[in-house]
């Protein structure tokens, strides 16, 4: 089946200050891998993409090492609001983080959200990190300004369904989810221990099923929100080496509904119960590690075994992988760009080394169906036979 090359609006590159976990040349490598010819980077980089000079520095970066279109945020800061206008002329967006999570940047206090509304042009998109009573400011902060607002990684069902209303009520909102909350929940967490931990993190099963309610409406984008760290910053995973229980499920038993009761006993049952004793395990589990999974070789695999599953349509997983983003973000089309699975292959995650330099994925030995075989970019083949080129071959026919 050929797609077309697909737009993950939602990565962590980490350079500049984080090449150890990633860079644009293995974050980009990662991307061709993962059947994605654009990605959008995310500004909580170290220095922060909250002024001018940074961003150049982190373009000119890009620009030099990306082995495919990388378009960079904006970060907002309460501390360089004036600088936001000249952002607006360079950045794809800007980015606003609300609640807590990897990084610098976070943002509080309605006056100084408005001021940062009021400092972006209307043409171009503010997305949030927001989670529970946040996404209702974001919600009302498109209401009162009118400007358009994107909604990262929505994880919870009231979340989603506040997000479906003020769409019915024909509210400037848009939104993304992400493959890690559609098929994983919080037991999927605590298996998963460091390495199943993110912001926002892992929910219910009633969240993940409100999630898959809305995959055909109120969903917008899907994205990966990769997020790398290392296996030293993470620390231990008991199982890592070991086959994990994903494989040993036959693919018509693997019930996405029902993911977690086969995993939870073996591995972390011990850990878990500990943990509980004490305080609520959210907030015990990984106080000392930094939240974040990687995503971008991953993402398109899923979607694929969703889409085998009949769990929405190829055509609704284009439209969310590429056509809604190009949309929403005004992004520029990719001549001679294509993108070939085998959307039948059925295999044991990852089904070649992963590309990502933190080596890992919290789906490392699921069983997946639909894979990518090659990808075509401007008519240049950059990965074939599922693996990245180091010379790329002309391939226009
Ligand atoms: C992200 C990161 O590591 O940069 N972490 C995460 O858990 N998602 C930050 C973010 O997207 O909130
Ligand atoms: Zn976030
Ligand atoms: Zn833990
Ligand atoms: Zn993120």
């Amino acid at each position: 089946m050929i797609l077309p090359g697909l737009i993950d609006a939602h990565v962590h590159l980490r350079a500049p200050g984080g090449e150890h976990k990633e860079d644009f040349r293995s974050g980009t490598r990662a991307a061709l891998a993962g059947g994605f010819t654009t990605v959008l980077a995310m500004p909580n980089t170290r220095p922060p993409l909250v002024s001018v000079d940074a961003f150049r520095i982190a373009q000119k970066l890009a620009n030099s090492q990306s082995l495919c279109d990388v378009f960079l945020y904006a970060g907002a800061s309460a501390d360089h609001i004036d600088e936001l206008p000249r952002l607006a002329n360079r950045a794809v967006a800007l980015k606003i983080y609300m609640d807590d999570t990897y990084g610098p940047l976070k943002v509080r206090g309605l006056g100084t959200l408005e001021r940062i509304f009021a400092s972006w042009p209307e043409n171009k998109l503010i997305c949030l990190h927001a989670e529970e009573e946040s996404v209702a400011v974001g919600v009302a902060l498109a209401a009162v300004t009118r400007k358009n607002v994107h909604f990262c990684h929505i994880s919870r069902r009231e979340e989603i369904e506040m997000i479906a209303f003020a769409k019915s009520e024909g509210l400037p909102v848009t939104c993304e989810v992400t493959p890690h909350h559609l098929f994983l929940t919080y037991e999927d967490g605590q298996r998963l221990g460091p390495y199943g931990d993110m912001r926002p993190r892992l929910q219910t099963q009633d969240d993940v099923d409100a999630l898959w309610e809305h995959i055909n409406t109120t969903i917008d984008i899907i994205s990966s929100d990769h997020a790398p760290h290392t296996r030293e910053e993470k620390g231990p995973w008991p199982h890592f080496n070991e086959q994990t229980l994903w494989d040993n499920l036959e693919y018509e038993q693997y019930n996405i509904t029902a993911s977690t009761a086969f995993s939870y006993d073996r591995f972390w049952r011990p850990v878990a119960e500990d943990v509980k004793q004490s305080e609520p395990p959210e907030y015990t589990l990984h106080r000392s590690t930094p939240p974040g999974v990687p995503g971008l070789e991953s993402t398109l695999p899923l979607m694929l075994t969703a889409a085998a599953q009949k769990r929405l349509t190829y055509e609704r997983l284009v439209e969310l992988l590429c056509a809604n983003p190009r949309r929403i973000f005004n992004l520029p089309e990719q001549h001679d760009t294509w993108v070939e699975v085998d959307e039948k292959l059925s295999y044991t995650f990852p089904l070649h080394p992963l590309q990502t330099k933190c080596g890992w994925s919290p789906f490392e030995g699921m069983r997946l169906i639909g894979a990518v075989q090659s990808v075509t970019l401007r008519g240049r083949k950059v990965v074939k036979d599922g693996l990245v080129l180091e010379q790329p071959e002309s391939d226009i026919n």
